[in-house]
């Protein structure tokens, strides 16, 4: 048996105006049609069915994900009454999980990226889900760098390839988030890569990694298992959920173990991470403007104006310019600050 996890329980405050906490980056449409919850789940069954698919999200995201995706079984909707950073959301469904279906193999994945070729996508799932198979390790998804990013995971693997089963490359050192210096002599080596954020184990793997590796969040954990899947599970997880250790998984167990592989991808991988990413994933117009909604423009050039009422948004002579026009609030931001929205929502929350 082969399940998904797919982690939706973030803020994503880097879309503020547009998400807001009622209404997180991952239930948006941003780019295309769907929602990227919505299309996370659609790109997943190309590769299992529904009923492999399991979404891990916020209690208070519960009609939402409902909503969005109305033929999920309910029982694949696992609800923390608190987010707990991605340690804990992957242990508890690891946890629901194997209770069914004991030593499954897990795929686990953001529900808030944007992957451009699908099929290679599935493709690369495979070539891990055979690595998987061959090892019993830790299968990780790698990303050739294309700039410094401090916000991403790094892995390096050996520079001469040795150590491969089959596309897998064994990774020899895993650093979450690194700073400035660190990632700028990365990516200028051709044996890093970054952690794209999905993860392939089996449920007993990643269940003994967190036992010794966290220890309190297995404590914690143990304490939810017997209700999972029965009529208490809300109520338990209501009672200890929330004083579970917050870590995330990179931290918590990636930098600490080994037997990882990574499988070198090039699908066309992009985290979203803020206004600007939408210059490399949306459809652009002659001038390089990036356009939704209802905008008038004249010599603008490399904006980015998102609109989502009726009111008419015209611009004259601007370049470089991200404009979000919502009912209540309009932002208008230069395009090269636009990963620093959290510091405006804090000067925000102070000013009011
Ligand atoms: N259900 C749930 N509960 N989901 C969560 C929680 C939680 O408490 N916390 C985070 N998530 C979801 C987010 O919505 C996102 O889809 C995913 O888990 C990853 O969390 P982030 O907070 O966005 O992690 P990150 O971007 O700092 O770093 C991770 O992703 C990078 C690539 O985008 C790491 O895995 C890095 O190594 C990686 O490079
Ligand atoms: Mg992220």
């Amino acid at each position: 048996e082969f399940n998904v996890i797919v982690m939706a329980g973030g803020k994503g405050e880097r879309f503020w105006p547009l998400s807001r906490s009622q209404w997180p980056k991952q239930f948006l449409t941003i780019a295309g049609e769907r929602s990227m919850l919505q299309m996370t789940v659609d790109r997943l069954r190309k590769l299992v069915p529904l009923a492999q698919i399991h979404i891990v999200s916020h209690v208070n995201y519960r009609n939402i994900v409902r909503m969005q995706l109305p033929e999920l079984p309910e029982e694949n909707i696992l609800l923390e009454p608190a987010g707990r950073d991605t340690a804990a959301c992957i242990g508890l469904a690891s946890y629901k999980i194997s209770k069914q279906h004991p030593d499954s193999e897990l795929l686990i994945v953001p529900a808030d990226h944007y992957v451009v070729d699908e099929e290679d996508f599935v493709k690369c799932l495979l070539k891990g889900r055979d690595v998987l198979r061959a090892t019993r390790g830790i299968v990780t998804l790698g990303i050739k760098p294309t700039y410094p990013e401090t916000g991403y995971g790094y892995m390096q693997v050996s520079s001469r390839g040795e150590d491969r089963i089959f596309a897998g490359f064994k990774v020899e050192r895993f650093l979450e988030k690194p700073n400035r210096e660190t990632a700028e002599f990365f990516i200028t080596q051709p044996n890093y890569f970054w952690n794209s954020g999905m993860f392939m184990w089996h449920t007993d793997t990643i269940e003994r990694m967190i036992k010794r590796f966290l220890p309190d969040l297995h404590k914690g954990l143990e304490t939810i298992r017997p209700a999972l899947g029965t009529a208490d599970e809300q109520a338990i997880l209501e009672q200890v959920y929330p004083r579970l250790p917050a870590i995330s998984i990179d931290y918590g167990v990636m930098e600490k173990t080994d037997n990882i592989y990574m499988i070198p991808c090039e699908f066309g991988w992009n985290d979203v991470g803020s206004w600007g990413a939408l210059d490399k994933i949306s459809e652009r117009d002659m001038y390089d403007n990036v356009i939704q909604g209802n905008v008038v423009n004249l010599d603008t050039h490399d904006c980015i104006i998102h609109s989502v009422g009726d009111k008419l948004i015209a611009t004259l002579g601007i370049q470089d310019i991200i404009i979000v026009d919502t009912k209540d609030i309009t932002l208008v931001c230069s395009k090269y600050r636009s990963q620093h929205i959290k510091e405006l929502i804090k000067e925000l929350k102070r000013q009011k």
